[in-house]
């Protein structure tokens, strides 16, 4: 075993610095988890909402060991048994269609780009519309269809053949289509760019001008998706179906798997050899992601998490009431957001020193994501966490009179 500070001093010596990370956790179980030193915290972050139901999951601990010890891996060069029943799964649950796996939500949204692209070849229709303050991943094609430029800095030249308009706008989308648009990408809810969901309306017209103009509308659910918002996946809120859509983060809870989907009426455009992935669809990562949806039915995860998000949303409001601090507290289901009118790295700080581990999304929203498993004591540890350290930072403020 490596102490605390011999795991840190490796780290900086042999890891690129691209992360910053303060606590060196070592053990999960559902909401909690425990760092090199014992400590035990409550996991209002679940990995950025990649273990949705809880860390080491006992159903999806045994599947995975299980296939560990039948199948590992076979190229796609061969039948697997498990990869076309997860594939039934999602496609029943999502909008029919066909799945393709990979194992990251950026190579999911960049094979659903290279989608679009060849679905659009034909007619030369190249051009992604995309939103600004989204977040589609971190290589070359999905920065660029990500609209914050500060990702790109330094990256340039940025891919070609990508736009980006203002959320929840329908008059920008509109102004933005043209004859060589293939399709609009968007995250039913921002999740980096704020934890700020689409509007009803919105989703509603812009599926109606991609059905007139003959564009795809795709739909990006690597955050949103899996059970976040309530729902299984988000657009289900909305009763507006996708062309397309990705999956990444919570279908293996923790297992590394991307996934897109597209509509049964695509499934010719990619032919064998137009597009492949090595671990993509392999037995071992669609063991963990039958386990996740089978949990979710055994255990009726989506009426818990949506209790449980409503006495987390209930608890938040109240605590918006209290905490000049707090100017807004928005969200759908298990992906919350509360804009602060300070900063929200003390809080963070604050949350973690007394326990409670959450996220921001931007300088000034803190983003929770408990895992769906929460469970009632721990929704009310966590409020009451927030409340002293929101508390402390409020103070502090006043005091001071800065930030
Ligand atoms: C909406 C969305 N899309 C894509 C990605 C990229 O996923 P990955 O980090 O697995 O490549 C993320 C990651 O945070 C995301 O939130």
């Amino acid at each position: 075993m490596t102490t605390l500070s011999e795991t840190i001093d490796l780290q900086r010596q042999f890891v690129l610095p691209t992360y910053s990370p303060e606590l060196v956790l070592a053990r999960g179980a559902m909401s909690r988890v425990w760092d090199q030193t014992g400590r035990e915290y409550l996991d209002f972050t679940s990995g950025i909402s990649v273990c949705n139901l809880g860390h080491c999951h006992p159903r999806v601990t045994e599947a995975i060991q299980r296939q560990a010890a039948t199948l590992v891996h076979v190229s796609n060069l061969f039948y697997n048994q498990l990869q076309p029943r997860l594939a039934r799964v999602v496609s029943q649950l999502a909008f029919g269609g066909r799945v393709f796996f990979c194992n990251s939500g950026a190579e999911a949204n960049e094979g659903i780009i290279k989608f679009a692209r060849r679905w659009g070849g034909g007619s030369g229709r190249c051009r992604i519309v995309c939103m600004e303050n989204s977040f589609h991943g971190r290589t070359l094609a999905t920065l660029a269809a990500t609209g914050r430029a500060k990702y790109r800095m330094g990256f340039q030249p940025d891919t070609p053949g990508f736009v980006h308009v203002p959320f929840n706008s329908i008059k920008a989308a509109e102004q933005a289509l043209d004859s060589s648009t293939a399709a609009v990408l968007v995250e039913p809810i921002l999740g980096e760019g704020g934890v700020i969901p689409a509007n009803v309306e919105y989703l509603r017209q812009l599926r109606r001008l991609c059905d007139d103009r003959g564009i795809l509308l795709l739909f990006d659910e690597v955050q949103c998706g899996m059970g976040r918002s309530g729902e299984m996946f988000a657009f289900q809120h909305y009763g507006v179906e996708p062309d397309g859509m990705t999956l990444a983060k919570a279908l293996g809870n923790g297992f590394p798997i991307g996934a897109f989907v597209v509509r049964e009426q695509w499934a010719d455009i990619f032919e064998p050899g137009t597009h492949a992935s090595t671990f993509g669809g392999n037995p071992l990562a669609c063991a963990a992601g039958l386990a996740v949806f089978e949990t979710f039915e055994q255990d009726n995860v989506l009426d818990h998490a949506r209790r449980m998000s409503g006495l987390l949303r209930a608890g938040l409001d109240e605590l918006g009431r209290r905490h000049t601090l707090i100017e807004e507290v928005r969200g759908v289901g298990m992906m919350l957001g509360i804009d602060l009118r300070t900063p929200v790295k003390p809080v963070l700080q604050g949350a973690a020193k007394a326990g409670l581990l959450i996220l921001s999304a931007g300088e000034n929203t803190l983003r929770l994501l408990p895992p769906l498993t929460v469970g009632e004591t721990e929704v009310d540890d966590a409020l009451s966490i927030l409340d002293q350290v929101l508390s402390a930072a409020g103070a502090q403020t006043n005091g001071d009179g800065q930030s």
